[in-house]
Formats: C-alpha cells, structure tokens, sequence
C-alpha cells in the first residue's frame, strides 16, 4: 500500500468540510501550521480593520461596583450604558476563581480531539441547547470568521447537567449561578432611569428569561490582517457579560468611525447593552457595534453570557419610557422572529435593529 502523505488542503470545498463538517474548526486549521489564509476567509477589504481608524487614547469607562449602593455609582452606569453602551466593571462579586475556572474549562473544551467536539456540532448534537461550531453562520456567510464556538443555551441546571460537555459543564454553571446577583443590580440600576421600578416577574421575563453562554476560541491566525476574529455586529441580548483572557483584541465603534480597543483588566467584567434593550428603552441606552481582530501570535478565548428575552416574550418600548408622551421607536417583536434574522444572515453591523424600527 502506498503510504500516505498529509497534502495541505487548499480547495476550498475540502477546507469547508475539514473545518465545518469534520469538527476540526478553525483550531484545526491553525494548528496543521498553513502559512497563509485560505481564501474563504478573506474578509473585503472595508471589513478588515484599518489601523488609521483606531483611537488608542480613548477607553471605555470602568466602573467599580464595590459600593453599588451608591448613587454615583448607579449613575456611572446608566450614563455609559447611554452614551458608551459598554464598559467593564470591576470589584464585581463574581469569585476571580470562579473567572479562572471557567476560562480553564474553555481550554479543556477546545483541547479535545475533534472526534469529541464533532458529537456537539449542530447534525450530531444530543440535546438542541449544545452546539459547537465555526465562524458565525456559514451558509449565509460570503467570507468566514476565525473563530470556533460551544454555544449552550441553559433551560435548567438538570437540563445543562445531562447535556453540556463534562469538561466544562460545572464550571460554566458556577459562573452562571455566581453571576446572578451582578447582572440582576445591573438591570435594576439601569431600570430605574427609566422610570421601572420594580423588576417584577413579568419584566423578569423579558429582560432577563433566558441565557445563552458561549465558549469563544481564537487561534492563531496566519494571516490576521485579512481577516477579523467576530465582524462587526451588535448583540441580541438584553445585556451580555463578558469575560476575556489577557490577550485582547475586542474592538467597539466610537465616535465618527473610529475603534477603541476593550483592554483586558485581570477580574474584570465587560457589559455591553444588547439590542433587545436598545429596544425596550426606546433607544435610551444603545447597543453598540463591535468586532474581535484575529491575532497572529497567540490563541485567544472569551466566554460571554448573553441575558435575553424569553424566546416567546414579545419586546418593544416599555409603557413607562412612553407614558411622558414619547414616541415609539420600535414596533413589537416576537424575540424568536427577532434571533432568527439575526441568524439568517452574516454579521452586518447595527442593521439586525432596522427589523424591528417603526
Ligand atoms: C460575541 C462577541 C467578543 C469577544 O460573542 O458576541 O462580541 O471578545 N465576542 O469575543
Ligand atoms: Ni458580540
């Protein structure tokens, strides 16, 4: 028999199914050691990050949450998720263990073989909340992102027991539970501006029904420059929490076209304001448009939780931010109608919103 030879894949159907279909994702490819990009993942040049648009000396606000009583703290953030739609906090309450333990889980995920990751993509997966997969929506997308994802969407801690992978299962389950009590003071503090002042079970419901936690996983990318790690998009959520490792290469949309880089701060969170808020305050608080760059030297994860409507609950402007006489910005939506254009499409910046303007 002849022995068999490792040719490199360079057509472009073989890349799709080694990266998509055979699990292998972009980590796979990133670690057969290619020394350029293949072509499917070239970006159009308006979609690759130019440096001259960079901001290097602005930042988003940090705000510490250790006195979350106080009023100047509940101020901080209403005012940057008004006029940033993102920040970090720090002194959280979220355990730095609990942080640790989660991006560790993070790495045990993506460091088993393929044959292992491949039982969670979406043909094989046993239970519909547990995906893994690649780049953001590959039948939809002209070009592809360098990223592969475990994306779970948590129905009950025995749901998640029975279904999510073992080897990060409890871990990502502490860090939903630790987190509960941050994201529910971020939601009151943020509520109260507008005039809610209770979060009752029905707004419960829709502002904060559902989760969805992602596993994120960057690789080295052999040519970063053609490509972007996440294109530019902003959230579905109500408000996503979320955790980076040390590497960075977050990117949010400032003023006049520029980027500011989102720079890792060891235990800190970042919270962005999702679209499903931007709605239901009116376009009070924003989301805001973001994007990840691939990186040429080093592997990269993020895990974030995205808090979102119940897919059932229908959003639009809260009764309290028309009462004054205001008018509606946004029509009713069924959130499912919502997540599925999102999803029906490639990353497009701040257009997924335009689906439910008035
Ligand atoms: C996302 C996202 C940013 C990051 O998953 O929606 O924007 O830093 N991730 O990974
Ligand atoms: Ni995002």
């Amino acid at each position: 028999m002849a022995p068999t030879i490792a040719t490199p894949i360079t057509d472009s159907a073989d890349i799709a199914n080694f990266v998509i279909s055979k699990g292998n994702g972009v980590k796979g490819l990133s670690e057969m050691g290619l020394e350029c990009l293949p072509q499917r993942f070239i970006q159009p040049l308006e979609e690759r990050i130019s440096f001259s648009n960079i901001m290097p000396q602005e930042s988003i606000p940090i705000i510490d949450m250790s006195n979350w009583n106080d009023p100047k703290v509940a101020e901080s953030i209403c005012d940057a998720a008004e006029t940033w739609g993102f920040f970090q906090i720090i002194n959280h309450g979220v355990p730095i263990e609990v942080l640790e333990n989660v991006k560790d889980a993070t790495h045990l995920f993506f460091g088993l073989p393929a044959e292992d990751k491949k039982k969670f993509l979406k043909e094989n997966s046993p239970s519909k909340n547990v995906r893994f997969g690649t780049s953001f929506s590959p039948k939809a997308e002209k070009a592809l992102e360098w990223k592969d994802y475990l994306s779970l969407f948590y129905v009950s801690e025995d749901e998640a027991s029975a279904s999510w992978p073992s080897v990060c299962k409890d871990q990502v389950l502490e860090y939903m539970k630790s987190s509960e009590v941050v994201i529910k003071r971020l939601l009151e503090v943020l509520m109260k501006r507008l005039n809610v002042n209770e979060i009752d079970e029905m707004k419960e419901s829709l502002l904060m029904g559902s989760k969805r936690i992602n596993l994120n996983y960057y690789p080295i990318c052999p040519n970063p420059e053609l490509t972007v790690g996440v294109g530019r998009h902003s959230d579905v959520s109500t408000l996503t929490i979320l955790l980076q490792d040390e590497i960075g290469g977050l990117y949010v949309r400032g003023k006049n076209d520029s980027w500011i880089h989102v720079p890792p701060i060891s235990g800190s969170l970042v919270i962005n304001v999702g679209d499903a808020l931007q709605i239901m305050s009116n376009g009070r608080y924003k989301s805001i448009e973001h994007r990840v760059l691939a990186n040429g030297s080093q592997n990269r994860i993020s895990v974030p939780i995205f808090v979102n409507p119940k897919p059932y609950e229908i959003i639009g402007p809260f009764p309290e931010m028309l009462a004054g006489g205001e008018k509606a910005a946004y029509r009713q939506v069924l959130y499912s109608d919502y997540v599925k254009h999102f999803f029906g499409k490639a990353h497009d910046g701040k257009n997924t919103v335009e689906f439910a303007k008035i």
